[in-house]
């Protein structure tokens, strides 16, 4: 089976939904941030302050390709869809999917977070901004999912028919 790309903006489940979901589906399941943090030795804030965004898209964009295009779960960071190459190398390789959830939601769930530098300099109206900014590359995905009032349980039985489906309108 092709590789599940599990897309979406900051605090949008992606983590927590893709163990899950790889659970389910009995397939290994990686996540492009953890990867990074491997290689880098440090966090992901430490990196963008260092080095900035352009150096981290240019590692994130590597680590993307270097992962298996078969039978696994790829969580990825909110913005890999940034670079049109990465969309392309989601949806040529496997099934790209856009974890969407609502902003109220995910501003709650983003509130006392230090970990995600994207966001610590913006107000509500900056991320709100960045993530309709972001929303038209995310729906390039093969499959939207609203997350919003699912539990992480519930949003992976739901995509885990979803996939089934996808899957077999495939042959
Ligand atoms: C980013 C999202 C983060 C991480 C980095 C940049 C973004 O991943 O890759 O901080 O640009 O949206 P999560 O979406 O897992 O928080």
């Amino acid at each position: 089976m092709k590789s599940i790309y599990l897309t979406g903006f900051m605090g949008a489940g992606k983590t927590s939904i893709g163990h899950a979901l790889g659970e389910k589906l009995g397939l290994a399941v990686y996540d492009t941030d953890s990867v990074i943090e491997g290689k880098i030795e440090e966090s992901i804030s430490g990196f963008f302050e260092k080095y900035g965004e352009a150096d981290f898209r240019s590692l994130e964009e590597r680590v993307l390709q270097e992962l298996p295009v078969t039978d696994s779960i790829i969580m990825t960071g909110g913005g890999i869809i940034k670079r049109a190459d990465n969309i392309s190398w989601m949806k040529e390789n496997g099934l790209m999917v856009f974890l969407y959830c609502d902003m109220e939601v995910v501003l709650q769930r983003l509130e006392n977070d230090n970990t995600r530098p994207l966001i610590q300099q913006k107000s509500k109206e900056g991320i709100k901004a960045l993530f309709s900014e972001r929303l038209p590359l995310y729906k390039k995905a093969h499959i939207t999912m609203d997350t919003s009032s699912l539990s992480i349980l519930e949003a992976a039985e739901k995509l885990a028919v979803a996939i089934k489906s996808w899957h077999s309108g495939q042959h």
